[in-house]
C-alpha cells in the first residue's frame, strides 16, 4: 500500500474515476476507468464496455490505449486505473500485453473505491511481453 501520491497522480486518478462513471457494466457491476498520460502530458481516458456476449467486453485500459493511438499518440508515461471494487484491480493480462506494445516502463497507479493505492511499473507485471521481430522497421515514420 502506498501512503502518498506523487505529483500529478491525484489528477490522473481523478480522471480515471470520472471515466469509471462512464462504464457500461450491467453484467459484472464493476466500473473501471483508465487515464493514460502521454509523453507530452495529454491524457486519454477509457472505461470498460461490456456486452451480452460476455467475451466481447473490453477493459477500460484497452479503450484508453486505442483512443490515444486513434488520436495519433503512441508514447506514454503513466496510467491510472480506478475501479469501483473495494481493493485496487490490477490490469488483466490482455491489457498488459496491449499496453506493452507501446511502453515497457510505464508507471501504473491503481486505486479501488476503498482508497488504497498501489504503484508499480508495467514490466514488473509483464516481464516478457510477446514481441514480433521487424515490427520496429515497419512502423510509419511518425509512429511513437
Ligand atoms: N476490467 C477492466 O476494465 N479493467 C481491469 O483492469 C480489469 C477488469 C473490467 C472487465 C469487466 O468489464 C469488469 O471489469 C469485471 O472484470
Amino acid at each position: 500500500m502506498e501512503d502518498f501520491l506523487f505529483d500529478g497522480e491525484e489528477r490522473l486518478l481523478d480522471l480515471a474515476r470520472e471515466a469509471a462513471a462512464m462504464a457500461y457494466a450491467p453484467y459484472s457491476g464493476v466500473r473501471v476507468g483508465a487515464a493514460l498520460e502521454a509523453e507530452d502530458g495529454k491524457v486519454f481516458t477509457g472505461c470498460n464496455v461490456e456486452n451480452a456476449s460476455y467475451g466481447l467486453s473490453v477493459c477500460a485500459e484497452r479503450v484508453a490505449v486505442f483512443t490515444a493511438v486513434a488520436n495519433g499518440v503512441q508514447t506514454f508515461r503513466r496510467l491510472a486505473v480506478y475501479s469501483s471494487t473495494g481493493k485496487p484491480l490490477y490490469p488483466c493480462g490482455a491489457c498488459l500485453q496491449v499496453i506493452s506494445e507501446f511502453s515497457d516502463d510505464l508507471e501504473l497507479i491503481i486505486c479501488g473505491a476503498g482508497g488504497v493505492y498501489r504503484r508499480c511499473v508495467l514490466s514488473s507485471l509483464l516481464p516478457h511481453p510477446t514481441r514480433l521481430e521487424g515490427a520496429e522497421e515497419r512502423r510509419y515514420p511518425n509512429d511513437r
